[in-house]
């Protein structure tokens, strides 16, 4: 089975990683910064993988090809998204019960689609989400990402809940959501090899 090399970033070095990353996608209207995630991450427990691949004109050289980026979701949260997400999944979400993942942000470079690379960050997110105590995992989408529906979709992720946008339902949320278990990892169909970036 072809294994996906994968690297877990510290916050400081990630954050420039995912800025750069992030500029390879042209449907994101929203790059995030470096200092977004160090905003938003650093007193909260979070997981920071890049996935690597052969580059396409030089196959001896290695690239960072997909990413994912995931932190801890309290149910009350003070700063100003979260406030509104924990907000938004509260009637849906039980906080009280389950330590709440967020997987926030995540791609994989238009060349090198459609080789599990997607599937194999999110089954090693989950693997360390349950290592690290979590039960469930969000995930918050947008009707008109249709190849992150269809993803997410293959990836067992049920839907949570929907809000209509007022006026343009493409712009519509999708939450969605996966309960943690040593069934869901032992289902898992991915080989990783996880390595620190150094
Ligand atoms: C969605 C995305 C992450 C998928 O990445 P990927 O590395 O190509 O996905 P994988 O190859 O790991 O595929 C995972 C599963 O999803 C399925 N899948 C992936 N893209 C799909 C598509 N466009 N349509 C239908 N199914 C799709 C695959 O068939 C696979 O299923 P399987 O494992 O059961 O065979 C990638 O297309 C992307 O980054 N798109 C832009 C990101 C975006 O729009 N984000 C919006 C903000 S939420």
């Amino acid at each position: 089975m072809h294994q996906h090399l994968i690297q877990q970033f510290t916050l400081d070095r990630g954050a420039p990683e995912i800025e750069y990353m992030e500029q390879f996608f042209a449907e994101f209207e929203e790059k995030k910064l470096a200092h977004e995630l160090l905003r938003r991450l650093s007193n909260r427990r979070h997981l920071i993988l890049i996935s690597m691949a052969p580059a396409l004109d030089e196959p001896d050289h290695l690239v960072p090809v997909a990413f994912k980026v995931g932190h801890e979701l309290r149910a009350v949260e003070t700063d100003g998204p979260l406030l509104d997400l924990a907000w938004h999944l509260n009637d849906c979400v039980n906080f009280s019960e389950r330590k709440v993942f967020y997987s926030w942000i995540g791609g994989t470079r238009k060349e090198w689609r459609g080789q599990g690379h997607y599937r194999a960050l999110t089954e090693q997110q989950e693997e360390w989400a349950h290592s690290q105590g979590f039960d469930e995992i969000v995930v918050k989408t947008k009707n008109k990402f249709h190849a992150m529906r269809a993803t997410l979709d293959h990836l067992n992720f049920d839907v949570l809940k929907f809000e209509r946008h007022p006026f343009d339902n493409s712009e519509s949320k999708v939450y969605l959501h996966k309960l943690i278990s040593p069934e869901l990892l032992r289902a898992h169909l991915t080989s990783r090899v996880v390595q620190e970036a150094a």
